[in-house]
């Protein structure tokens, strides 16, 4: 398995293997890698001819309150968790070569980007696509492969593939859980043993959301009051926001008469966890 830092040397690599007519499959990550990430890359090595992962802790896409500095590392892991699972290249950019000091060219989707974590989190969707353009553009994948753990994040890069003429494929797979059914995270290793209970309120939420939708419950402001109850019975928790939005706009729904996307952001102690489900009445 190669390591590569410099983008001349991606780049090289990429022609070669392209002069060879062979095809990519690419995985986004910022590392700290969990089952959730490593079924990505088995879908991307059941889908392309070389398979490579990228891992960097994209420091556009964070807040200044947010958690760049703390954000977990463990490339060691990372990179003995990726040749296990027989990736071909790793690519781990320097962060001076991505954004060197003079960088000033943004890509951002304006209106998939309002609502949800895009209104909590300013500038951060911005700083994906900023950088998940960067990384197509160096790696010219066939397919790129994301999860739907971040649903927003994958529907708002199909829009932007899809606005920017982009030939890259865009693959989303399904959110793995830990066995009591907390969506796995990188950020889930900030939590405290007390706090890892409360953490299942997100999981909780949604199942009680598809309960109450199942039996016949349309109007989403009740849903909603009675998720926010459930979590906030679960101490450490803060509900940043509870939504039931159209699963193709992204845009609230007030009455469930078709699937919805059903999706949370909580503050469990220090630690924001998100959480979605697509439910059908
Ligand atoms: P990161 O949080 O490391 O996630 C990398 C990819 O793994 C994303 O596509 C994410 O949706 C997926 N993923 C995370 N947890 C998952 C789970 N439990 N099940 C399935 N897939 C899961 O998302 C990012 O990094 C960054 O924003 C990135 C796209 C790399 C741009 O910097």
């Amino acid at each position: 398995m190669k390591i590569i830092e410099k983008i001349s040397e991606m780049k090289n690599l990429i022609r070669s293997w392209k002069e060879k007519k062979l095809r990519i499959a690419l995985v986004p990550t910022m590392g700290y890698l969990h089952e959730g990430h490593l079924s990505l890359v088995r879908k991307a090595k059941a889908l392309g001819d070389k398979t490579v992962v990228s891992i960097f802790v994209n420091p556009l896409q964070f807040g200044p309150k947010e958690d760049f500095r703390e954000y977990p590392r463990d490339l060691e892991r990372d990179k003995a968790l990726l040749e296990k699972e027989g990736v071909d290249t790793v690519f781990v950019p320097l962060a001076e070569e991505m954004y060197p000091s003079n960088f000033q060219t943004y890509v951002e989707v304006t209106q998939l980007t309002q609502g949800l974590c895009g209104a909590f989190r300013p500038g951060h969707f911005k700083g994906v696509t900023t950088v998940v353009l960067k990384l197509f553009n160096i790696i010219e994948p066939d397919w790129a492969i994301f999860g739907e753990k971040d649903y927003q994040q994958l529907k708002v890069i199909q829009q932007m593939v899809k606005d920017l003429n982009l030939e890259v494929k865009i693959i989303g797979c399904p959110t793995v859980r830990e066995k009591d059914g907390l969506a796995m995270s990188s950020r889930n290793t900030y939590l405290s043993s007390e706090e890892r209970i409360s953490a299942l309120s997100l999981y909780k939420a949604l199942n009680l959301a598809e309960e109450l939708i199942k039996r016949g419950e349309k109007e989403s402001k009740e849903i909603k009051k009675k998720l926010k109850e459930l979590i906030s019975s679960f101490p450490y928790t803060q509900v940043q926001y509870i939504e039931l939005v159209d699963p193709e706009t992204l845009e609230p729904v007030e009455k469930v008469e078709k699937p919805i996307l059903c999706a949370l952001a909580v503050w469990v102690g220090k630690t924001r966890l998100i959480d979605n489900k697509i439910i059908s009445p």
